[in-house]
């Protein structure tokens, strides 16, 4: 039986770890051609080998390298047909704590890179027959605390961000949809190292599961899950719309 992705050219951002990797593994399973890219060329490089599949080094705020990255998938491939701008980073503080460097860092990595990367993407999908564009927002985007405000505002525009474009996919009827994501907290590597930062890690770990109202932190396979289906034809009628996968954290 063919994959749900059999044949489909992915190209991923920040697959060296986390969701990423986990979402880059589950296409592989289900038949893409997956190209991550990051920009922790060891982890990068690691990932791929481990995975068995290709990897580019990419800062996703380089504008130049995005240009590049786009070319050299098209010439190695001939095509692209999903897109998945998944790198991120958190940047924690409220509105006194923040500086207004690592707030405008915050906003151009998490959303910046996502306007660039749907930019460069969207003529060679269109080339290729349409597609399908993921952006990682986040639950974040929609359940605000006050010490989180980039990374909160960030992952909000990522979600009007999404729409924009995809309602300019449809007025070009370029057959390219746009949709995103908005995980709760999921136990990836890096949340567990935040965990085990804090004073009390079995507190901040109990804290972390009862804010999701079905009680527990979300597993990779929650969001690499959806992650396919969104780049499968299965979702040909989803665009424009955000993806709330959070056990219930956005409406608590
Ligand atoms: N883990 C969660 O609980 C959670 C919840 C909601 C949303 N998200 C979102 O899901 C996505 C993945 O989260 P994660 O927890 O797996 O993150 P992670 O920090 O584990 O992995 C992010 C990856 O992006 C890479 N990266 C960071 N900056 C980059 C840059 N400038 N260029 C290229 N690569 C870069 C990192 O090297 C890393 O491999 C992010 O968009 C995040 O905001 C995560």
């Amino acid at each position: 039986m063919a994959g749900r992705v059999e044949g489909k050219v992915v190209l991923l951002t920040g697959g060296a770890m986390g969701l990423g990797k986990a979402s880059a593994k589950a296409l592989l399973a289900e038949g893409a051609t997956v190209i991550i890219t990051d920009i922790d060329e060891a982890a990068g490089r690691a990932a791929a080998t481990e995975l068995g599949c290709e990897y580019l080094p990419q800062d996703v705020t380089d504008w130049a390298r995005w240009q590049n990255v786009i070319a050299e998938v098209e010439t190695t491939h001939g095509r692209l047909d999903v897109l998945v701008n998944n790198a991120a980073i958190t940047v924690f503080g409220s509105i006194a704590d923040i500086s207004p460097e690592d707030f405008k860092r915050c906003y151009t990595v998490d959303v910046d890179s996502i306007f660039m990367g749907c930019k460069a993407a969207i003529p060679l999908m269109a080339r290729s027959g349409g597609g399908s564009i993921v952006n990682f927002s986040s639950a974040a985007g929609n359940k605000v605390s006050p010490d989180l405000a980039a990374y909160n505002s960030a992952k909000a525009a990522v979600v009007t961000l999404t729409k924009s474009i995809a309602l300019y996919c449809a007025r070009e009827q370029n057959g390219i949809r746009v949709n995103c994501v908005q995980p709760g907290t999921i136990l990836t590597p890096n949340v567990e190292s935040v965990i085990a930062g804090t004073p009390d890690p079995d507190a901040t770990r109990a804290a972390f599961s009862v804010a999701q109202p079905i009680g527990r932190m979300g597993e990779v396979d929650d969001i690499a899950h959806l992650v396919v289906y969104l780049a499968s034809d299965e979702s040909k009628f989803a665009t424009g719309a955000p993806f709330i996968v959070d056990g219930g954290l956005s409406i608590a």
